[in-house]
This record gives C-alpha cells, structure tokens and sequence, in this order.
C-alpha cells in the first residue's frame, strides 16, 4: 500500500493484525538488558542484537513498524550491508525513530521527570525524514506516589508531548504520543485510573490548543493496572475493563489507534490484556487497539540469543512467537493455550 498522507502512515502502523516493534533502547537501557546475559555493550553486539531481531522471517507479517535509536537508524544490515530504514522498508515494515533525550529530574518536584529534547528538534526531524523516518517516538514519564504526579509535572509533560507533535507533523512525520505512567510503587487500579484519566486529558487538551492532528498521530499510553507492589492485583477482566472505560472518556475517535507500551508486565499479561481489551469492544471500536512493545516482545528472544551466533535462529523463533501472538490479540483472536 502507497502511504502518501500522514493518515495513511498512522492507519498502517494499527492495522489489523499488526503492531510495532519498540527496538529503540537508548546505550544506557540495551546496556542494561545486555548485563543480563553477559554481554559487553559494544557497536557491534548491539547491531548483532537488531540484526537478529530486524531479519527475522516473516516478522512482517506481525510487525507494521519498528521505533529506533539513533545509533541504529545510522546503522546497516549485516547480510547486505543495506542501512535499516531502507531493509525495513524493503520488507514492508515502516522505520521510526526514537527522538526524545529521555526522561530528567524535574526541578522543584520530588522525584518527577521531564522528557528533554525540545532544543534541535525541528533540526533533527528534517534530517530523520530524509534519512526515510515515517513515524517517532517521544516518552513522558510520569511516577505514582502518596505525594506525585503534581499537577506541575503533568502540565509540563503534556506541553512537550505537544511540541514535539506539532513539530514532527509539520516534518511529515507521524509521532507516537507515549505518556507512561509507571507501574513503580504500591498504588492500585484504582490509582491508576485516576491518574491516567487525568494526564490524558491534559495531554489531549495540550495537543488540541497547539494544533496538532488526531488523524495523524498513534498515542501510546500504559494500560490501567496495580503498582508493581499493590498487594492485590487486578485481573485480566478488570484491566481490560478500567483501560477501555478510562481511554473511552479521554482519547478522541479521530485518533487512528491506541498502541500501549508494555511498561514491566510479563509477556503473557501484555499479550493477554491487549486480546481481553479487543473482545470487549469487538465491532464498537473508536480507535484500534494495538501494542508497541519493548521488553513483552523482547525479553524472552534476548535470553534464547545470550549474545551467541549459533543460537539466533532460537532467538528469532522466540521473537516471532511473541509477535504472532501479539498480532492476534489485535483481533481478539488469541488463547492461552497457544503460549
Ligand atoms: P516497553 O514495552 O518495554 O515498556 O517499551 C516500550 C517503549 O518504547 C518504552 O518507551
């Protein structure tokens, strides 16, 4: 399919059967996944690593995009030496990128974050999108606790998700709005639903006052869940139930599609609350409902890989098991019994 319109773009990264790909940890973040494998952090394991992942068979048939970082938009395919936005397009998958400078202390809170990365901005789109970017990606952080968010962080976060926006639609380029409220802490559903409600309304007022297009963004929010450390837990049902109540109140139907982040969860639930959420709606969907997962898509292939060669095809078996399942929970069609 031609995507001609920033619409076009938008309406392919959600549609049916599809999601995307969030490669796009920053050094510091694939440093991290990296340790747990033993693996030094170099150049070349970490292009080794998005090779593996980017040439797996058939992963377009599940991926519709795929975010990355800067390193490895500049970087080329090692079967062919193509650099990966052209590889990605070639196999029909839609290249993004990563364009936040991640989530600092927010001066005058306690323990708040601002997304930096305003500055250059405008500069660095032009060249993204001649480089063959289609999309990108700019994270909020907003943290949970007796005290947070304050209304201060969550009005400036809301602005700069706005700017950054207004500016990547005036580029040509389709951003993926990502207001992440974090699973840290002990608070429950119910907390999360406040607070979720409340910073979509204000990111959705910031991008409406500075003019921004609902047909021609993805937004990319957390589901409604309990903290990582809430003593009781909710269930599938109940998450489902309080993300869709909670994103019907919030988020415009003009919006093309909803592709959460993972945020933490076990893959399993990531694939499970998605698939829940899509047989609630079934025919009665404003916006499609799909993910945009890190680590649910990721953990369980950079484990099989361990940084070796002759494990790369376990490692894309395991990928592709994710991303498959992922895919049919887009449409509602997935059951445990296929993991
Ligand atoms: P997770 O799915 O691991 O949360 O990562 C998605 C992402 O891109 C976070 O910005």
């Amino acid at each position: 399919m031609e995507l001609t319109t920033l619409n076009d773009v938008a309406n392919a990264m959600v549609a049916d059967g599809k999601g995307i790909l969030a490669a796009d940890e920053s050094t510091g973040t694939i440093g991290k996944r990296f340790d747990q494998i033993d693996l030094e952090s170099t150049v070349e394991n970490r292009n080794a690593y998005r090779n593996l992942l980017f040439s797996a068979n058939d992963i377009e048939n599940y991926i519709s995009g795929v975010i990355m970082y800067d390193e490895t938009f500049r970087q080329s395919s090692l079967d062919g030496n193509v650099l990966y936005p052209q590889y990605l397009s070639d196999k029909g998958i839609i290249p993004g990128i990563k364009v936040d400078m991640g989530a600092h202390n927010l001066s005058g809170t306690e323990g708040e974050k601002i997304t930096e990365g305003l500055d250059g901005l405008n500069q660095r789109l032009n060249e993204y999108r001649k480089l063959g970017a289609r999309f990108a990606k700019w994270r909020a952080v907003i943290v949970i606790s007796e005290e947070n968010p304050s209304g201060y962080a969550i009005a400036t976060n809301a602005h700069a998700l706005a700017r950054y926006a207004s500016l990547c639609q005036s580029n040509d380029i389709v951003p993926i709005v990502e207001p992440e409220i974090l699973m840290d802490g002990t608070h429950d559903i119910d907390d999360s639903f406040v607070v979720t409600e409340e910073v979509l309304h204000s990111v959705f007022f910031e991008l409406y006052s500075q003019g921004v297009h609902f047909e021609e963004m993805v937004l990319k929010p957390n589901m409604v869940l309990s903290g990582y450390e809430c003593s009781s837990q909710a269930s599938v049902d109940e998450v489902a139930n309080a993300t869709i109540e909670c994103f019907m109140r919030t988020v415009p139907a003009a919006v093309p599609g909803i592709a959460f982040l993972s945020g933490g969860q076990s893959d399993q639930h990531a694939t499970a609350h998605l698939n829940r959420m899509n047989q609630l709606l079934e025919n009665n969907k404003p916006w499609k409902l799909s993910f945009s997962y890190g680590r649910a898509l990721q953990q369980s292939a950079i484990k099989a890989w361990g940084g070796s060669e002759q494990n790369i095809v376990n490692a894309q078996g395991a990928l592709l098991h994710r991303a498959k399942l992922n895919s049919l929970a887009t449409t509602g069609d997935y059951s445990e019994d296929m993991e």
